[in-house]
């Protein structure tokens, strides 16, 4: 997020959010969401987590317009979410994708490019550029009832970037993806955050969260826990780490005495660990170089060039 961003109006409005669901009867049978407060504001990462029926998909489908709120107020871009002009600024990747089993991806694609006001060379540039920034240019032409978990959720959020959205809704974005492309998927995401677009997402997986949302909120039992930047919320409290290469023993002795004597406590010394996703990733690459006809997915992963636009700034440091 840039300083700019932070002093322009919210993207995403909610205001003591309330949805029940009622039964055949129109008793009330879920409370959904009890009372939800948030602001999601451009250019931001915006992560929603919580367990399993904790009101994360009810909350999108909310901010979508597909749900109606039971009481509050939600407002997208200063609108009603039922207001179809705020429609066309919203790209959205659904829980489950549903997918036309006997179109191919590129039929796939090229169908929901109509639903937009695209001219046909346009509509065949978008589709050309998301076939290839989701790494699946060798599996275009098969259809998309033989594609796997993953790849089916590729073409999902292709079709989510099909009309440039400047507010991109996530249900679950990197579920059933290999290590290589969430990674792909998280760059992704990434690159459009620093080019403007503000990414609202759930998910279970915590690493990925962790990676690449400036800001999280906790649900439970549809009440947010805890809201905040992710930075904020994971630092540990009174613990300073100083990180420096390898120094011979004599100097680590002559540091530790140093800081014993500064500060009057002991410090802990271990070495740092990489995350697991950086190391799998290497050793796939080493193995790739050694693979000669590799099978699966293809590495994709760069901006298709018509996303590619707005100011490409550093994310915060
Ligand atoms: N259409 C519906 N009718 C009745 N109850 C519903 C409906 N949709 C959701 N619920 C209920 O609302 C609660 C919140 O569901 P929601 O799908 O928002 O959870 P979630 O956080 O997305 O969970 P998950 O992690 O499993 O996707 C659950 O108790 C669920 O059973
Ligand atoms: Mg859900």
């Amino acid at each position: 997020m840039t300083e700019s961003a932070s002093t322009t109006r919210p993207v995403v409005v909610a205001h003591d959010l309330h949805k029940t669901f009622k039964d055949f009867w129109r008793r009330p049978k879920v409370h959904a969401l009890k009372g939800v407060d948030l602001e999601v504001q451009p250019g931001e990462i915006f992560g929603l987590l919580g367990p399993n029926g904790a009101g994360k998909s009810t909350l999108i489908k909310l901010l979508l317009g597909l749900l109606r709120p039971s009481s509050g107020d939600i407002r997208i871009f200063d609108q009603s979410p039922s207001d179809v002009r705020s429609k066309e600024r919203i790209g959205y990747l659904p829980e489950e994708t549903t997918l036309y089993r006997y179109l191919t991806a590129r039929e796939t694609l090229s169908f929901y490019a109509r639903l937009f006001d695209l001219d046909a060379a346009a509509r065949r540039e978008r589709v050309d550029q998301l076939i290839e920034m989701i790494g699946l240019a060798r599996a275009e032409t098969r259809v998309v009832g033989e594609y796997s978990k993953g790849m089916g959720r590729r073409i999902g959020l292709a079709q989510a970037l099909l009309n440039d959205p400047e507010l991109l809704i996530l249900d679950e974005p990197t579920s059933g993806l290999d290590p290589a492309g969430r990674r792909q998927i998280k760059d992704l995401i990434q690159a459009l955050a620093r080019r403007g677009r503000t990414v609202v997402l759930s998910s279970h997986l915590l690493a990925d969260v962790e990676d690449i949302c400036d800001r999280i909120a906790i649900l439970f039992s549809g009440r947010v826990y805890a809201l905040g930047r992710t930075r904020d919320l994971l630092e540990a409290e009174h613990r300073t780490r100083i990180t420096f290469p390898e120094v011979t023993e004599e100097a680590m002795r002559t540091v530790l005495a140093a800081i014993q004597t500064a500060s009057g406590v002991e410090p802990d010394v271990d070495r740092p660990t990489v995350p697991l996703e950086h190391f799998f990733l290497d050793v796939i690459e080493s193995a790739q170089q050694s693979e000669r006809d590799p099978t699966g997915a293809t590495s994709g992963g760069e901006l298709a060039p018509f996303l590619d636009r707005g100011s490409d700034h550093d994310p915060d440091p």
